[in-house]
């Protein structure tokens, strides 16, 4: 079960890598997996996602000691801090690290979260004091430095811009940006024209998942 979240989160990466790999000669094909295995996990930040998912699997097992041992490695290496109070569906991409997720928040599937983004609790005096954070729909891209803040509702297929804050539900299918974020337009990017783009496999494993939308 694990095992499955991490690889569909490792697909996630390899579908935005965007690298062509060529089937032969075989030299090349090696090649040029090692070369997007190493930026996945180098520069990727994709080990913090999977060190998230062996946490929560740790702790649903009361082994809490060797779950915060994975928060003591995620942050220490790729600066990435994701609660256990977090639930994040298939395909989560955390670009580069410097990334904070905290409190009771819900991340549906291949949600793209860019560095330096806080995805947490309000703090806000207007609906006092919740546990509750956001709630993101699915196919959701986070630009850099941007901040989701407080239960807030995200729709499925958002573009939230860099240095955005988020303190209002955001509507589907749009793109928000500026603090307070406002709607500026339509998501160009919209899930049918992702899928065209994702290697076979995952299309396939997604068909079979019988999701909702996204690839
Ligand atoms: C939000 C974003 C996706 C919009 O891209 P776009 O669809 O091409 O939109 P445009 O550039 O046409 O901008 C539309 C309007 O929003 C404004 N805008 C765009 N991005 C903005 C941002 N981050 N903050 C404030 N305003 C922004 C533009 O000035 C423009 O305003 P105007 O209509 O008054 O002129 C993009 O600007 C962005 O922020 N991307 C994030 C990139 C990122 O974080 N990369 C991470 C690399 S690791």
């Amino acid at each position: 079960m694990v095992l499955k979240q991490i690889r569909d989160d490792y697909d996630a990466y390899v579908d935005a890598a965007f690298k062509v790999v060529p089937e032969r000669p075989l030299r090349d094909h090696l090649q040029a997996r090692a070369e997007r295995a190493a930026a996945i996990v180098f520069d990727g930040a994709w080990p913090a996602v999977a060190l998230f998912r062996l946490k929560r699997w740790l702790r649903e097992r009361k082994l809490y000691a060797l779950g915060w041992i994975c928060d003591v490695i995620s942050r220490t290496f790729w600066r990435v801090f994701i609660g256990h109070n977090v639930e994040a569906g298939p395909g989560l991409i955390i670009a580069h690290g410097h990334v904070v997720i905290d409190g009771k928040c819900k991340l549906g599937r291949d949600v793209q979260i860019s560095p330096f983004v806080t995805i947490g609790l309000s703090n806000s005096a207007r609906i006092g004091f919740s546990p509750y954070g956001p709630t993101i729909g699915n196919n959701v891209y986070i630009g850099t430095g941007a901040k989701v803040l407080g239960p807030v509702t995200v729709g499925d297929n958002v573009r939230i811009g860099a240095n955005a804050v988020v303190i209002d539900d955001v509507p589907p299918d749009t793109t928000v940006v500026g603090a307070p974020a406002r709607v500026v337009g339509p998501n160009p990017w919209t899930a049918g024209e992702l899928a065209a783009f994702a290697p076979k496999k995952r299309r396939r494993r997604t068909q079979n998942n019988g999701a909702s939308s996204t690839v």
